[in-house]
């Protein structure tokens, strides 16, 4: 397969979406080797605590260290034996940098990631500093707002990773368009898309994409696309490099 993924994780179930649609089918095919294991087998005791009240006080718990220690490194003995190479941990937080589609990018021309999706306050931080010794550590944010874990973190990130991955989306063109991909629509939304039928409920498809006439298209789709990025995200284009705006940009 060209990407392994472990998580680590007390919701093995909350992964359980990693088996269906375009993960589950890369999986199927091989693209795609996932482990998800449980961080209560790695607890000793009667309860299979894994977390403790925070030093210095304040609310909330914190994950204990050994638990995390302990998985990290048979994961990783376990990966090496099976040939897993150049492993990155990715720390699901809302305290990490935002994830981005170049994001998506790096981490799918890796080999190998690992993912430790916290619950409560966070994992002790002594974990993160133990581990980027060996590898690069990654802590990361799917955006400005705090969720109950990092699952669905892993979710997300693992979704926009995977399709990427060579094979998986089956055509390579889908992706070059995206908002968020580099190229000539660089840092700009994409606008609407129409199919079949040509009119419904009494609304028609812009002429302009029937007309057949390729150049008139895509200025279309590119005024459609400033239009959108204006209303939803006018800091994408603040942060656009000016060359990239042509004199029809600028009239839009
Ligand atoms: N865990 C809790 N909130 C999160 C967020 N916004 N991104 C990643 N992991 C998180």
């Amino acid at each position: 397969p060209s990407l392994r993924l472990d998580a680590l994780t007390i919701f093995p179930e909350y992964l359980d979406p990693l088996h269906v649609s375009l993960v589950g089918k890369a999986r199927a095919r091989g693209q795609l080797d996932v482990h998800v294991h449980d961080l209560r087998d790695w607890t000793y005791d009667r309860h299979n605590t894994v977390d403790d009240t925070p030093y210095g006080g304040g609310p909330g718990m914190v994950m204990k260290t050994e638990p995390w220690g302990d998985a990290l490194d048979e994961v990783l003995a376990d990966g090496y034996e099976a040939g897993a190479r150049e492993p990155v941990l990715v720390v699901p937080t809302p305290s990490g940098r935002p994830f981005t589609q170049q994001l998506a990018v790096e981490l799918s021309a890796r080999p190998w990631l690992i993912f430790t999706p916290a619950r409560y306050e966070g994992i002790d931080r002594r974990v993160m500093e133990e581990y980027a010794t060996r590898l690069p550590v990654y802590e990361v944010s799917i955006g400005d707002y705090v969720l109950a874990g990092g699952e669905a973190a892993v979710l997300v990130i693992t979704e926009a990773v995977a399709r990427l991955l060579p094979g998986v989306l089956g055509n390579a063109e889908s992706h070059r368009d995206d908002s968020f991909a580099p190229g000539a629509m660089a840092d700009l939304l994409e606008g609407p898309v129409y199919t079949k039928p040509p009119s419904w409920r009494g609304r028609g498809i812009p002429d302009v994409l029937l007309s057949g006439h390729h150049g008139r298209i895509a200025r279309w789709r590119r005024d459609e696309a400033l239009a959108r990025t204006v209303a939803h995200r006018p800091d994408l284009i603040a942060r656009c490099d000016p060359a990239a705006f042509d004199k029809k940009d600028r009239e839009t």
